[in-house]
C-alpha cells in the first residue's frame, strides 16, 4: 500500500498584516485576521455605500457558501450548519432543545469556559437536574486520569454530556471519541464547544458523532468576531430556535410572500440561525477565513504549530514546569503550570516589554501560535522565560 504524505505546510506570515514588533502567540485568544479577509470585510462595507442592486438573493448565497465551507471542514452536510453570532448561543440553543428532568445528569468537565457552562447551571436549576463537573484530578500530567473519571461519571440517568473538544486554559486533548460512545450508550446529548480547537486540528462529524458542535469564527478560525459556527444533528430537527426569524421560515426566499406567514422553518439547521443572518460584511470575512484554512488544512496546521512548540515543550519539562502528556496535548497550544512563586503580574510586564503575546490563564502560561508565527516568536518567549527570576 502507498501513503501519501501532504506536504508540510511553510510559515504564511505574509499573508497576515502583524505588528513587525509583535510575537504574537496568542491565537486562543483573538486570531488576527488574515490580509484577504481583511479586504474582504472593507468590500462589505464598501458594499452598502450604495446598494444598487442588491438582490435578493445575496441575503442567502451568501450563508450558503459558509455553510458549505465550515461543513466541509468538520465533515458534515452543509444544511445541518447554522450561522451563529457567538458560542453562547449556540450551545444555549442546543441546550434549551434538551429534554431534561428532575434528577438526570448534566456532564461538564472542570473550569470549561464559561459559555458551556452558565446555560446548564441554569437548567439543572430549573430542572431539578444534577450538575455533575469532573474536575481534573491533579495538577498535568492528569489528563489521562481525567478523561476516565469523565467516562466514569457518564452514567444512565445522564441527559446530557456538554464539552470542549481542546481545554480552552492549556490545550488538554479530551477524548472525544471515547465519551461520545459512553453519551450514546446511555442516550445522552453529546454537545462540544469547538471553539479552541476546530481550524487548528481536524474533525470529523461522522466519526465523533457529536449532537451539536458549536465553533467561534474569531480564534482559529482566523474570522471575524461576533461569527460563529454550529453543527446540529437529527436530534435537533424539531427545536425551538432562541429567535423567531423571518428568513429561517420556509419559502423567505419570496421576499413578495414575507406576510403570508408560515409556521414551518426551512430544513436543517437554519432555523437555529441567528437574526439577519446574512450580515454582509462579516458573512464574506468568515467565507474567505474558511477558505484560507481549507487550503492550509488543519492536519498541516496543527503539525506547524507542534513543530514550533516542541523545543519550548522540552525545555520547560527540563526544567521541571508541570505539562500535560504529549499523547494528551491537542499540539496546537501549550499550556504549561507556573513554578510556583513566580509573580504573574511581573511576569505579565516583562512579556508586554519585549513584544511577546501569550496568556495567563490561572497559574497557566498559553501559549497559542498560528501559521504566522516563526522559530524567532518562541525565542523571544524563550528568553523572557529563561532571564525571569520569578519572584
Ligand atoms: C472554549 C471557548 N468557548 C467559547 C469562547 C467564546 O464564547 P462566546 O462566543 O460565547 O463569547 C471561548 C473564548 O475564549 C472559549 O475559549
Amino acid at each position: 500500500m502507498t501513503t501519501t504524505t501532504a506536504p508540510s505546510l511553510a510559515c504564511q506570515k505574509d499573508e497576515f498584516r502583524l505588528d513587525p514588533g509583535a510575537h504574537y502567540l496568542n491565537c486562543a485568544y483573538l486570531g488576527p485576521i488574515p490580509r484577504s479577509v481583511e479586504e474582504v470585510g472593507i468590500e462589505g462595507i464598501r458594499r452598502k455605500r450604495s446598494p444598487t442592486p442588491f438582490p435578493s438573493e445575496a441575503f442567502f448565497t451568501g450563508c450558503d457558501r459558509a455553510r458549505e465551507r465550515f461543513g466541509r471542514l468538520v465533515a458534515a452536510p452543509a444544511d445541518r450548519i447554522a450561522i451563529l453570532p457567538a458560542a453562547s448561543y449556540g450551545i444555549t440553543t442546543a441546550a434549551r432543545n434538551v429534554p431534561l428532568s428532575a434528577g438526570q445528569r448534566i456532564v461538564l468537565l472542570g473550569e470549561q469556559f464559561p459559555s458551556n457552562v452558565y446555560i446548564w447551571r441554569r437548567l439543572a436549576d430549573e430542572h431539578e437536574c444534577e450538575l455533575h463537573t469532573v474536575a481534573r484530578p491533579g495538577p498535568p500530567p492528569s489528563a489521562a486520569l481525567w478523561n476516565e473519571r469523565l467516562l466514569e461519571a457518564i452514567t444512565p440517568d445522564t441527559a446530557v454530556v456538554a464539552l470542549p473538544h481542546t481545554h480552552w486554559t492549556d490545550g488538554t486533548r479530551i477524548d472525544l471519541a471515547a465519551a461520545g460512545a459512553r453519551a450514546r450508550a446511555v442516550g445522552a446529548a453529546f454537545i462540544i464547544d469547538g471553539s479552541q480547537s476546530i481550524g487548528a486540528i481536524p474533525f470529523d462529524v461522522g466519526a465523533l458523532q457529536p449532537d451539536a458542535l458549536i465553533t467561534v469564527g474569531y480564534k482559529w478560525l482566523l474570522g471575524p468576531y461576533s461569527t460563529c459556527l454550529g453543527y446540529f444533528g437529527e436530534r435537533f430537527d424539531d427545536g425551538v430556535p432562541l429567535e423567531e426569524t423571518w428568513i429561517g421560515r420556509e419559502g423567505s426566499e419570496d421576499f413578495q410572500g414575507l406576510v403570508d406567514y408560515t409556521d414551518v422553518y426551512r430544513p436543517g439547521a437554519a432555523r437555529y440561525d441567528v437574526g439577519e443572518t446574512s450580515n454582509f460584511i462579516l458573512i464574506p470575512m468568515l467565507i474567505e477565513a474558511l477558505d484560507r484554512i481549507l487550503a492550509w488544512r488543519p492536519a498541516r496546521i496543527r503539525a506547524y504549530c507542534a513543530d514550533l512548540l516542541s523545543g519550548l515543550t522540552d525545555e520547560l519539562c527540563d526544567r521541571g514546569w508541570p505539562i500535560e502528556d504529549d499523547a494528551w496535548r491537542s499540539g496546537h497550544m501549550l499550556g504549561a503550570r507556573l513554578p510556583e512563586g513566580w509573580d504573574l503580574g511581573r511576569l505579565q510586564d516583562r512579556l508586554a516589554a519585549d513584544g511577546v503575546y501569550a496568556s495567563l490563564r490561572g497559574d497557566a502560561l498559553r501559549v497559542s501560535p498560528n501559521v504566522y508565527n516563526q522559530a524567532e516568536d518562541i525565542e523571544a518567549l524563550r528568553d523572557v522565560l529563561r532571564s525571569f527570576s520569578g519572584g
